[in-house]
């Protein structure tokens, strides 16, 4: 039997460690690819990569390079190219530079992967979904974004290190966009399947989900030289494996949503049935008059930075 062919745009930070827990997962075989200034970069990951093999115990095949024709055919590609954040950076900064870059990457993978499904996690998030989409043309479920995993990851950690319980116990979700006006639900977060409103203060869990929405940020500030790699990285294997084997995930994915929720044509973040097509289906919730209120900003600060982008590209 064939493996999966996982491809992963971008050698940095994100890319390379989403290689590495795709490969320590054994979730097929994986292209590791930069630009050809990177020189022998790519290929000297990989290779390292592989050498870990033997140790950790898993059969991947990982391969580096900075030429398509090596990702022909992929299953699944992961978008990675771009530039990270500095401090004082937002992600919005990044807008004109990654749009090019995605425009760029995007073409490429129309031409040699035109049956894949592609996760997007470049940012600004939200806009470079939408900007694979459109330059790739790809049906609207095989095109994603990576972005609800992580900040949904972020919130459980920060509650069960309020608790004092396992992060195993925390089921969560998180709506929107990728940006300071995600929308963390206290209606749809339980510890053990109790409301977390049993468990604490209003007062506190407004703390914990500004400090979730904070999350990246926070993280800028203490690396001072790029931004979070690990959290994304491990989110970006989640989503691969939900795709490679089928699991039918429901986790919060950016996703193409028109009648759903009534956005309108964009891509935020909703929850979605995760599996080898792609997108499976948008689950479509009810929110309180609160939540509902916070996911339209969200909306309307993707739509902004979607008619930004619009500009420059
Ligand atoms: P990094 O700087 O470590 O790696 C980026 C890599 O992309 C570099 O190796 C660079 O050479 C490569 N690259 C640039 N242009 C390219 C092109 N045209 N084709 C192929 N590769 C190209 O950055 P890092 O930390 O890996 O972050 C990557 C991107 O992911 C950033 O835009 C960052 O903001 C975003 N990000 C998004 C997250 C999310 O939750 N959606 C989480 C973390 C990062
Ligand atoms: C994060 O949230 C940089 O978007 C990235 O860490």
């Amino acid at each position: 039997m064939r493996r999966a062919k996982i491809t992963i745009i971008g050698a940095g930070n994100v890319g390379a460690t989403t290689a590495h827990w795709c490969a320590a997962a054994e979730l097929g075989d994986i292209v590791l690819v930069d630009i050809p200034a990177t020189e022998d970069m790519p290929k000297g990951k990989a290779l390292d990569l592989m050498e870990s093999s033997p140790v950790m115990g898993f059969d991947s095949n990982i391969v580096g390079t900075t030429d398509y024709a090596d990702t022909a055919d992929s299953d699944v590609i992961v978008i990675t190219a771009g530039i990270p954040r500095k401090p004082g950076m937002s992600r919005d900064d990044l807008l004109a530079t990654n749009a090019k870059i995605m425009t760029a990457v995007s073409e490429q993978i129309k031409e040699t992967s035109p049956n894949a499904v592609v996760i997007v996690v470049s940012n600004p998030l939200d806009a470079m979904v939408q900007r694979c989409a459109q330059v790739t043309g790809f049906p609207k479920e095989r095109v994603l974004g990576q972005a609800g995993v992580l900040d949904t990851a972020r919130y459980r950690t920060f509650l069960a290190m309020e608790l004092g319980v396992s992060v195993e116990d925390i089921s969560a979700l998180l709506m929107g966009g990728h940006g300071d006006t995600m929308v963390p639900l206290p209606s749809c977060t339980s510890v053990g399947g109790i409301p977390i409103t049993q468990l604490i203060s209003k007062e506190r869990l407004d703390e914990i989900v500004d400090r979730a929405r904070k999350g990246g940020a926070e993280i800028v500030g203490l690396l001072k030289t790029g931004s979070a790699f690990y959290a994304p990285a491990a989110a970006c294997a989640q989503m691969v494996e939900a795709i490679v084997k089928d699991k039918k995930r429901v986790i919060p994915c950016a996703a193409y949503c028109d009648e759903e929720y009534g956005v309108g044509g964009y891509y935020v973040g909703v929850p979605i049935v995760l599996g080898s097509g792609g997108v499976e289906k948008v689950v479509e919730i009810d929110l309180t008059e609160e939540e509902k209120a916070a996911f339209q900003n969200s909306i309307d600060a993707v739509k902004g930075l979607v008619s930004t982008m619009a500009e420059l590209v």
